[in-house]
């Protein structure tokens, strides 16, 4: 058992020990024990039409799922056939059921066994076993999240904050760009650089002009933590909500960017960016104006972070109590459910 106690009194606590991050050990442990137990973005509302094939985090969970849309409502199933375990549906498309390529079973949109052909005489079927698992699926105003298992509903992840924003002022904001970034470094260290602001006026000489790292603040919740920065004059530069493990919600005066953190070894992952604009005469200005340079400059120093706590002679650090309190919640997290 891993022994990551992480001290509740950021005063006395040490960050992570080296080994969390190196150990191939406790990134499958995390996989089972924070992962499936999550909430996963999977799309949005407006982009499923009747049949969506989506992979809960691809490259780690793999999970394959069907969201399916039928009269206005959104449910999610497994979408691995219950006769022998084929993908059910490889492309979004329109359809009245969904039936199996493989030797043709077939189900309702409600993911209710129909039919399949063959089986007559076979004993105690058809079964509820043979029905498509139902997988939780909620919403926050246009976004769809799913978890294999969750710890706690999905508002309880995006803590009180989720009422503070009006999320559904998004919803008709424009997705203008879906980037992927490729880095050397694991999940866990690109978050935690995320959840400080401590590092801006050292790494990010062009948004240290832009945010007034004097009002910089953090607010954490049971599983999110809130950071909000303001321009010089006062105006609010940015309101970054991160979701527990994975999640990042940037709200800037122009619309969103969500990035996902897809881990895909214990020394690489894989960002994903989507970005949502829903002020055109605002976009490219502010703290969120140049997105790639900052996300350039973040990469180069966690992974720079990747290469140092490999050392022999680096175990584990302590936090700054005003500055480090996200990384801080974060790594309490990581501890509590890694159990
Ligand atoms: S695997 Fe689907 S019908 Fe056989
Ligand atoms: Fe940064």
């Amino acid at each position: 058992m891993p022994e990551f106690t992480i001290d509740a009194d950021i005063r006395r606590a040490s960050t992570l020990p080296a080994n969390f991050y190196t150990d191939e050990q406790f990134f499958n442990m995390s996989r089972e024990r924070i992962f499936t137990l999550s909430w996963h973005l999977v799309g949005t509302q407006d982009e499923v039409r009747n049949l969506k094939p989506v992979t809960l985090l691809e490259d780690f969970l793999d999970e394959p799922l069907l969201l399916v849309e039928n009269k206005g409502a959104i449910k999610c199933f497994s979408n691995v056939c219950t006769h022998r375990g084929k993908i059910l549906v490889d492309e979004p498309c329109l359809a009245g059921l969904i039936r199996c390529g493989y030797h043709g079973r077939r189900f309702s949109l409600d993911g209710k066994f129909v039919s399949m052909p063959e089986f007559e005489g076979v004993e105690n079927f058809p079964s509820v076993a043979d029905d498509l698992p139902q997988i939780p699926l909620e919403r926050w105003g246009r976004f769809l999240f799913s978890s294999i298992s969750p710890a706690a509903p999905l508002n309880e992840f995006l803590g009180p904050v989720a009422a503070s924003i009006d999320i559904n002022e998004y919803s008709d904001a424009r997705l203008v760009s879906n980037k992927l970034y490729s880095i050397d470094a694991h999940w866990a260290l690109y978050c935690e650089n995320y959840l400080e602001g401590f590092h801006i006026p050292f790494v990010h000489h062009s948004l240290n002009k832009v945010v007034d790292y004097g009002t910089y603040s953090t607010d954490l919740y049971r599983y999110s933590s809130v950071q909000t920065g303001y321009e010089p004059d006062g105006t609010l530069a940015g309101t970054y909500l991160f979701i527990f493990p994975n999640l990042m919600f940037n709200f800037y005066p122009w619309g969103i960017s969500v990035n996902i953190v897809r881990p895909v070894s214990s020394s690489s992952s894989v960002i994903e960016y989507f970005t949502y604009v829903s002020d055109d005469s605002k976009f490219g200005s502010g703290a969120g104006a140049d997105l790639e340079r900052v996300e350039l400059e973040d990469e180069a120093v966690v992974e720079s972070v990747q290469h140092g706590i490999r050392s022999r002679f680096y175990d584990r650090g302590r936090y700054s109590p005003s500055k480090e309190k996200g990384t801080h919640h974060f790594h309490r997290l990581i501890a509590e459910f890694l159990g």
